[in-house]
């Protein structure tokens, strides 16, 4: 598949960025701006940035995200934030089901399904996170925690343009560490086979990004495996000249 589909390189902020973080947006807008990268260049400020970060990239071809919504368009939901309002704000996607969600907010794969669809609802695409712990992968349990995510976090209704899955092992985040290019190559053709199956041509045409320690030194190795259509990036999206340096990993 890979080849058949635009990448994408998504930057996930998390909690990370006050207005300052802004000048760290420009300058990828700055620097795409005189590149030819054929991917596609996402960044997912916190919800407080998301319309200050739409303003500064204004013209140019980056893609904004949200972190998580809100499985309702309105109503008394303190604290929470909708998918229209992301969308409103100037979001063209959604991260749902991140494993920080599902760790430190208890959110199963009904509830992350259910986001999905408000996601698709609001006209965003939804990147829906799958991926398994350190002791599911100890126990050889990797492939059937991540068929079982997905059985339970897609839509019935996902289509290729508006649904991107993330295979972000959970151990590898944040910790500097990251799968072999086999293991990559071994959960992602496991990914697309279970996406096949369920959705056919869509099913053959989405997106599967990886995430987990992504940095510029293994960027280029890890994007090159066959059904790896593109990175989400944590920690090296927050220094635009790290994530231009996973993002050159697609240039000319
Ligand atoms: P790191 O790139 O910091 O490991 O984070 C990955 C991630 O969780 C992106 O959503």
């Amino acid at each position: 598949m890979t080849g058949s589909v635009r990448p994408l390189v998504a930057g996930n902020w998390k909690m990370n960025g006050l207005a300052a973080q802004l000048a760290e947006a420009q300058a990828v807008r700055d620097a795409l701006g005189e590149s030819s990268v054929a991917a596609e260049v996402m960044i997912c400020p916190p919800a407080t940035l998301l319309a200050q970060t739409a303003w500064a990239v204004k013209g140019s071809s980056i893609l904004l995200g949200g972190q998580d919504c809100h499985t309702e368009a309105a109503g008394a939901y303190t604290g929470d934030v909708s998918a229209e309002m992301l969308a409103d704000a100037g979001a063209r996607a959604v991260i749902v089901g991140h494993s920080e969600r599902r760790a430190v907010h208890g959110e199963l794969d009904r509830q992350v399904r259910a986001k999905a669809e408000a996601a698709h609802r609001a006209g965003l695409t939804a990147i829906v996170c799958v991926g398994e712990t350190a002791g599911e992968r100890s126990a050889g349990l990797t492939e059937d925690v991540v068929r079982r995510q997905l059985a339970g976090s897609l839509p019935d209704a996902a289509m290729a343009a508006n649904t991107v899955v993330a295979y972000e092992p959970v151990w590898a985040i944040g910790t500097g560490l990251t799968p072999t290019a086999a293991d990559v190559a071994r959960v992602h053709a496991a990914i697309r086979q279970a996406l096949i199956a369920r959705f056919a041509g869509e099913g053959a045409g989405m997106r599967i990004l990886y995430g987990g320690s992504v940095k510029p030194t293994n960027a280029r190795e890890l994007l090159a495996i066959e059904n790896v259509n593109g990175a989400l990036v944590g920690g090296a999206s927050l220094k635009a000249s790290d994530f231009l340096g996973i993002v050159a990993a697609y240039g000319n």
